[in-house]
């Protein structure tokens, strides 16, 4: 009796090993991914044959959203752009509590169009761009207006964040 056991467990042992074997291994993680705390992985957001065409273009005034920028261009291998203002928005220009600072001023206005002071930016070759952007008062930053209106994204996948 005791042998009938000991074989019986021998081909469970042996069946379970070979099952363990054949399973598809996880996905990799990235360096970036492994510092978070999601388990997303290059291999599971971008189609790598796809991943040299992506960008990732970011406006961030403090950091937060180039933050979440930077982990894209991580987890997706693309390219990272940042749109720059001419003038950087100093403390000062960011306080919403105040009704006579640039941003208040910018965002109460649907025209004004900030400058940009970074390089000029040509989409040849992507195919798919996310834009990063902080919210202002419920809106985009009106510098975003003036990247969107000078940029030609005829054919592009725009995926806003
Ligand atoms: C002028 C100004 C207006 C803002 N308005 C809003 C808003 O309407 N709703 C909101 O959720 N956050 C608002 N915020 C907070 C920012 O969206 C938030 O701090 C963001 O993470 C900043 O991103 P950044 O660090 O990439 O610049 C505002 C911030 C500023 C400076």
């Amino acid at each position: 009796m005791k042998r009938i056991v000991s074989a019986v467990f021998i081909i469970v042992f042996i069946a379970a090993l070979f099952a363990a074997c054949g399973q598809t291994p996880a996905p990799k993680e990235t360096a970036a991914a492994s510092e978070g705390t999601e388990s997303i992985s290059a291999e599971t957001s971008v189609p790598s044959e796809s991943r040299k065409d992506v960008l990732v273009v970011v406006f961030s005034a403090t950091g937060t959203t180039k933050a979440v920028a930077e982990r894209i261009a991580a987890y997706t291998g693309a390219d990272l752009y940042e749109i720059k203002a001419a003038q950087e928005y100093t403390a000062a220009d960011l306080d919403w509590t105040d009704r006579s600072s640039r941003t208040t001023i910018e965002q109460n206005d649907k025209s004004a169009r900030p400058q940009i002071g970074s390089p000029e930016l040509s989409l040849d070759g992507y195919k798919t761009v996310f834009i990063g952007y902080p919210i202002w008062w419920g809106e985009e930053p009106r510098i975003l207006d003036t990247f969107v209106e000078k940029t030609d994204f005829d054919g592009i996948t725009c995926i806003p964040f």
